[in-house]
């Protein structure tokens, strides 16, 4: 078959360049946008997700409401010209629902939602180029935009995807290891509490491949969290905007 021909790996080195823990070039900008609370554009190899946040605000339609806690809602959505392949009709697929339903997990877990009870939280996610890792990419992004618009969490989440080609275990898949690769695993995590918050599979994979792809989440994850805050410090301390208030 066509997938087995092609090779990923050649003299020990990924085809793209690559070392296996490499990550692609990450560069996270955040309040991009006037009219949302917050904002960011995550920038990482060829993928390019624009996140907004609107919220805490008052739900809609009100019997959705929460007296305990704020509603988080999720909307992950890839642009027609996002990517190399057909999308069909517009509108969401059955892959935008199942990656706005894992976001919003992570933010559930994620949020200080009780701070604001009978609220609703808009997220966002604007997928404008891919290449492989936009979920991850996007929930990166849209925790930079929930930290922009001043909304408290217990961590800054991040993350990246791990995967094996060719029996070789490696870090931040582009689009061409994540569909001919034998395994992919988006993680997302939270390194101040050392929990994983995003964890999903494609392909077969042991025990101590897994352990070991959880080692190489938390390290990538690491450097993206640089980048994050990296992000945060220029908005606030360079460009001297007001942090979005919402206590
Ligand atoms: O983007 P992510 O890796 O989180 O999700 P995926 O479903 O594993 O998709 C891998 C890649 O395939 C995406 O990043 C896109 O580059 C591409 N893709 C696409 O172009 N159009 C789609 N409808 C789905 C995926």
């Amino acid at each position: 078959m066509e997938k087995e021909k092609k090779k990923l790996i050649v003299d020990g080195k990924r085809v793209n360049g690559r070392g296996f823990d490499d990550l692609r070039p990450l560069k996270v900008t955040a309040g991009v946008l006037k009219r949302a609370d917050g904002s960011a554009m995550i920038e990482w190899g060829r993928n390019k997700v624009l996140a907004a946040v609107y919220g805490p605000r008052e739900v809609f339609p009100k019997h959705l409401s929460d007296v305990k806690k704020a509603i988080i809602n999720c909307r992950y959505s890839m642009a027609p010209f996002s990517g190399m392949e057909e999308h069909g009709r517009s509108g969401p697929n059955r892959r935008a629902i199942e990656i706005g339903k894992v976001a919003k997990h992570v933010f559930e877990n994620a949020v200080l939602t009780h701070q604001f009870p009978k609220t609703q939280i808009d997220i966002s996610m604007e997928v404008l180029q891919s290449d492989g890792g936009t979920r991850v990419a996007a929930i990166t992004a849209a925790s930079v935009a929930l930290a922009d618009a001043g909304i408290p969490m217990r961590d800054l989440v991040q993350g990246v995807s791990i995967g094996r080609v060719e029996g070789q275990l490696i870090v931040d898949l582009d689009k061409y290891e994540d569909n001919l690769g034998e395994a992919d695993v988006p993680l997302i995590v939270s390194l101040r509490s050392k929990e994983v918050l995003l964890f999903q599979q494609d392909g077969r994979i042991s025990r101590e491949e897994l352990q070991k792809m959880f080692e190489l989440g938390f390290k990538g994850a690491e450097l993206v969290r640089d980048v994050q805050v990296q992000a945060l410090r220029q908005r606030y301390f360079e460009t001297g905007d007001e942090l979005n208030n919402h206590g």
